[in-house]
């Protein structure tokens, strides 16, 4: 009686047992369902979506026939495989093998899945650590992983990173589906502008500041030493009004004053030395552009 009972048990467990198989294809691709077919003289196959026919072959046949359901299906003659391509979401769906008029136990859930965007990573850090979040487009299926380069592997979308002494690690979001994947990376570097850095554009930038003054200093300098032999000269030599240099200054020394005064503005120059300020200005940038010009 028990012993009848169980085996009773065991071929409803059989019969009601049925796989329902995951099948993840990218958009376009193609995917073969190799149902379970059971030991017996096969007489009429059928496949079905959601319980729509798709394919199905009787005795007799000399080819299946198709059903418009799909546009591109193959049914294999010898194994009653069913190949399904250029798929598209539309595709989705449970299919299922019939067998002489019989549900087989396997039977299979579709989903056609786009590839993967690369994500995009967002970080929120302060000065030790950062949270860096990973964003995918869409949401089906998906999943994120985070590695770096010195073996660190998790899963989710949001890692926690402190901040290490080599700042040399690279974080990579790694987004995925069942069929695509593609990563995102950010550089530790990136996340922590190195401290010395800063210092040294301060310190770039104060001794940048020294120099320049050094060298306004040195142009003024330069120039009012030049400024006074000429001066000296001029007066003594030339008559006063701007009269045009002639070849006589230039072989006693204008040739030099020239270098801080272009010759061919007389008026200006005339201008400029009524006012004795700005014209050393002019003359320090000058000096200053000369001398980054030799650095
Ligand atoms: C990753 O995503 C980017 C941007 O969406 C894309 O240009 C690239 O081809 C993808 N790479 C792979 C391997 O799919
Ligand atoms: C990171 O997220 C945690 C909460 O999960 C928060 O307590 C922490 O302050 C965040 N860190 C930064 C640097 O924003
Ligand atoms: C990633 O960033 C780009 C540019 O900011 C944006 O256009 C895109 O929508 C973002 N993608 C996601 C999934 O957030
Ligand atoms: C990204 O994740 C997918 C799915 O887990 C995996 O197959 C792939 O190898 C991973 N890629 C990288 C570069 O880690």
């Amino acid at each position: 009686m028990s012993f009848t009972l169980s085996v009773l048990l065991l071929q409803l467990l059989s019969v009601t047992h049925s796989d329902v198989i995951q099948k993840y294809t990218l958009r376009s691709g193609s995917i073969e369902l190799i149902g379970q077919v059971p030991n017996v003289l096969v007489e009429s196959v059928m496949w079905t979506r959601n319980k729509d026919k798709v394919a199905d072959w009787d005795k007799g046949d000399m080819t299946p026939t198709y059903y418009p359901t799909l546009d591109k299906t193959e049914l294999n003659m010898d194994t009653w495989a069913l190949t399904l391509s250029d798929l598209q979401p539309t595709c989705n769906g449970q299919y299922a093998l019939q067998i002489n008029g019989i549900e087989t136990a396997k039977s299979f859930q579709l989903i056609v899945l786009e590839s993967v965007p690369g994500p995009n990573i967002s970080t929120n850090c302060d000065q030790r650590s950062c949270n860096l979040t990973c964003q995918g487009a869409g949401i089906d299926h998906t999943e994120y992983s985070w590695t770096d380069n010195q073996g660190r592997n998790e899963r989710g979308s949001v890692l926690k990173v402190e901040k290490t002494k080599g700042l040399d690690r690279v974080y990579t979001c790694n987004f995925s589906n069942p069929v695509s994947w593609n990563t995102s990376s950010v550089r530790e570097r990136e996340l922590f502008p190195p401290e010395d850095a800063n210092l040294y554009i301060i310190l770039g930038s104060m001794g940048g500041a020294v120099l320049i003054a050094a060298a306004i200093g040195i142009g003024i300098a330069v120039y009012i030493k030049k400024r006074k032999v000429p001066d000296g000269e001029e007066q003594g030599g030339q008559v006063p009004g701007g009269k045009e240099p002639g070849p006589a200054d230039e072989a006693n020394g204008e040739d030099e004053n020239r270098r801080f005064l272009p010759s061919q503005q007389p008026l200006q120059q005339q201008a400029l030395q009524q006012q004795g300020i700005q014209m050393s200005r002019i003359e320090s940038t000058d000096a200053v552009c000369e001398m980054n010009a030799m650095a």
